[in-house]
């Protein structure tokens, strides 16, 4: 119940300075944020890619309102991309970006801009070895999105794209996307969104999730299945052995700090398995919509601010 009113405090000005400015917060957010700079990201990335995962990094920020902002977010991902070059870590890690963080929300030109900073991140994630996933924020941006990927695809074909079984649209746009090359990572989506255009009941965006899923394994792309979700899982797996495909035709994604054991368990059990690694100082709006989804994880912040 407490969910939505959180996916709306994600969004508010003053809720951000309260949060960030609480001390006990910073212990939390460590669970799911892999540090404030790319070094200490780097840190979580050998780790994992040690342990058999692989990755994608996604350099935290979003909505941002100003021009230069969104040229801060492209030179981020270019740093990035030059140090996972550099320290041999391409083969096994790729990039994910929020489109808002690139201009995309800009009131003047934003798709364009977007468009146009997030081009020079798939050459330089081409030029590297490597690999962009455009991740999905709320349902007004997926036209836009959608376009973004159609025009990154004609010259870099690995880009992926995310979509969200709680919107109405999916199935029909799981059906456009399922064709050879493309990547598709599958979430039940993270954001507030109203009836008109998604599912409100969680027992439907799971049954949506599954519809979708059958789509996009039957189809000719590459599945990515990013659910903690057992029961997702286990019909990821069974509806993977019905259409032919080995581990490695499709993969599983997970999110940094979120079900370790489980990740480790797949990984080791020979599927692929990726890890979706945030790191940045911008990390509020992700760390909120990660306590909106699962009371234990707002139990766990709210226990943090009892003494002893
Ligand atoms: P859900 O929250 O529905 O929980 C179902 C079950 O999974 C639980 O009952 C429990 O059994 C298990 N579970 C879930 N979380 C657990 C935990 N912390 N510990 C133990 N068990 C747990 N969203 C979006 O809108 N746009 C995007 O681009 C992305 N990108 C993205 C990338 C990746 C790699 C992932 C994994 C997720 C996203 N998401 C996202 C977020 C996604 O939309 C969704 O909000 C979360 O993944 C939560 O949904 P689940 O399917 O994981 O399980």
């Amino acid at each position: 119940m407490l969910g939505p009113v959180l996916l709306a405090a994600s969004r508010s000005d003053r809720m951000r300075r309260l949060v960030a400015a609480a001390p006990v917060t910073r212990p939390v957010v460590d669970r799911f944020v892999a540090g404030d700079e790319l070094a200490p990201a780097l840190d979580s990335v050998r780790a994992l890619t040690d342990s058999g995962r692989e990755v994608t990094l996604d350099h935290l920020g979003e909505d941002v309102t100003d021009k230069a902002t969104a040229t801060a977010t492209r030179d981020a991902y270019l740093r990035l991309l030059d140090a996972l070059g550099t320290e041999g870590l391409a083969g096994k890690a790729e990039v994910s970006v929020k489109l808002s963080a690139f201009g995309q929300a800009l009131s003047s030109g934003g798709h364009d801009i977007a468009l146009e900073n997030v081009r020079q991140v798939a050459e330089a994630a081409t030029a590297a070895g490597t690999t962009v996933t455009l991740d999905m924020e709320d349902h007004t941006t997926v036209d836009s999105t959608l376009a973004i990927l159609d025009e990154l695809r004609q010259d870099h074909p690995g880009t992926g794209a995310v979509v969200q079984s709680y919107l109405f649209r999916t199935e029909d746009d799981c059906r456009r996307l399922a064709t050879p090359g493309s990547r598709v990572r599958l979430v039940k989506g993270a954001y507030k969104e109203p009836a008109s255009v998604a599912h409100q009941d969680k027992r439907e965006v799971d049954k949506a999730y599954v519809r979708c899923l059958g789509i996009l394994m039957a189809g000719a792309g590459y599945p990515m299945i990013g659910s903690h979700d057992p029961r997702m899982i286990a019909i990821g797996q069974h509806l993977a052995r019905e259409h032919g495909r080995q581990a490695g035709d499709y993969e599983f994604q997970m999110l940094f700090g979120i079900r370790v054991a489980e990740q480790r368990r797949l990984a080791e059990a020979g599927e692929r398995m990726r890890i979706y690694v945030p790191y940045g100082a911008d990390w509020y709006g992700y760390f909120m919509r990660r306590l909106a989804e699962r009371p234990a994880n707002l139990a766990f912040f709210l226990r943090s601010f009892v003494p002893g």
